[in-house]
């Protein structure tokens, strides 16, 4: 039984389809789950803004009848008396049945799964993965097309930074017959890593820097927002931030049932005269999120509790110079192994510097 959802890599086809099955029942039958999570609580730790991920799960639990506590501003907690994430964690998992985290840090839930007693979820960490996100995505593209297989999705925008194409990619590994088209400028291509990956796994996909000339072949258009916060150099953003725009008149080439979806929010890379084309279906997403995200937590919050593995002190802080790894931070954190190999991070996936002597 999966007893985190972390990353994508937590997932199996299996699993998933029996949390999207539940998921249907929910929809269908809303009032038989009005009680079925009656006295669990479910901790909610966003280090980071969020509305859609942080209210649909507030939203989730408490349509299940759990209740929820947390905060949506670290600075209202012992994180800023300088608390370690491990004991922020260890403390929240006592009080709480299931913890969703949202971080700036990038491989925050790896770590907070390291001490926590009861399930994790991550919620987002910087622009690494956000798989409720994916769950969100592939509940949509269920409800709208029937099935998930034979697709050409074209992911479109930040894909550097878009930690939710991240993930979407990833999961698209579980169906068959899924090819994608990237599009991005070159500054803001998907990260090595990722591409990486999907050539490991034999994922279908080619790059672009257009986003008109590609749209007539697509089935799903997923657009995504320029992730200013995770820019270092301000000037760059405003030079990235509109380099895409869909508007109502790109869509006359499209296919006629191409699904337009963006995980929100959008700065202007969707125009709103799009929200009224039948194929806009970004709105119905966000609802989607909160059952799959029920779906979850009926699965999560039932769960027993029980005792992390003991962790050794490690060094990784020394290894990773990603600057946004939560291993910059932490420095007590254990090493672990990226799934992607032993030159890599296991918070963060990006390679460790080749040492000098
Ligand atoms: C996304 C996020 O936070 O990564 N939003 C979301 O969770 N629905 C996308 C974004 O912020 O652009």
């Amino acid at each position: 039984m999966t007893r985190k959802l972390v990353s994508v890599s937590d997932m199996s086809r299996q699993w998933w389809d029996k949390l999207y099955s539940q998921c249907c029942d929910i929809i269908a039958r809303p009032e038989v789950y009005s009680d079925s999570c009656r006295g669990k609580l479910f901790a909610s730790m966003f280090y980071e803004p969020s509305t859609r991920t942080n209210f649909s799960f507030q939203a989730a639990a408490q349509r299940l009848g759990a209740g929820v506590f947390g905060f949506s501003d670290p600075l209202g907690t012992s994180a800023s008396k300088g608390e370690t994430l491990a004991d922020t964690i260890r403390m929240t998992a006592s009080y709480s049945d299931t913890i969703v985290i949202r971080s700036p840090q990038e491989g925050a839930a790896t770590a907070a799964a390291l001490y926590s007693e009861v399930p994790v979820i991550n919620a987002g960490d910087g622009g690494h993965h956000h798989p409720t996100q994916t769950l969100t995505d592939l509940a949509t593209i269920a409800q709208k097309r029937g099935k998930i297989e034979h697709l050409r999705i074209g992911i479109c925008g930040d894909l550097k930074h878009g930690r939710t194409v991240h993930s979407l990619v990833d999961a698209m590994r579980m169906f068959e017959g899924i090819s994608f088209c990237l599009i991005s400028p070159k500054e803001l291509r998907m990260p090595e890593y990722i591409l990486e990956k999907m050539g490991t796994q034999g994922q279908q996909f080619d790059e672009s820097e257009s986003l008109a000339d590609r749209i007539p072949e697509l089935d799903i258009l997923y657009m995504t927002r320029v992730q200013r916060e995770r820019f270092h150099d301000a000037a760059e953003y405003r030079r990235l931030k509109d380099v895409y725009i869909l508007t109502k008149k790109m869509l006359e080439g499209a296919k006629p049932d191409m699904l337009v979806m963006h995980p929100l929010p959008r700065y202007g890379e969707i125009t709103t005269d799009v929200d009224t084309d039948p194929r806009a279906a970004y709105f119905e997403q966000a609802r989607y999120g909160m059952f799959i995200r029920m779906s979850l937590l009926l699965e999560f919050l039932h769960q027993p509790r029980l005792a992390p593995a003991p962790v050794s002190a490690g060094q990784t802080a020394k290894e990773c110079s990603n600057p946004a790894c939560i291993t910059q931070s932490d420095f007590y954190l254990p090493k672990l192994v990226s799934e992607l190999g032993a030159d890599r991070c296991g918070y963060c996936d990006k390679k460790f510097p080749k040492m000098t002597i």
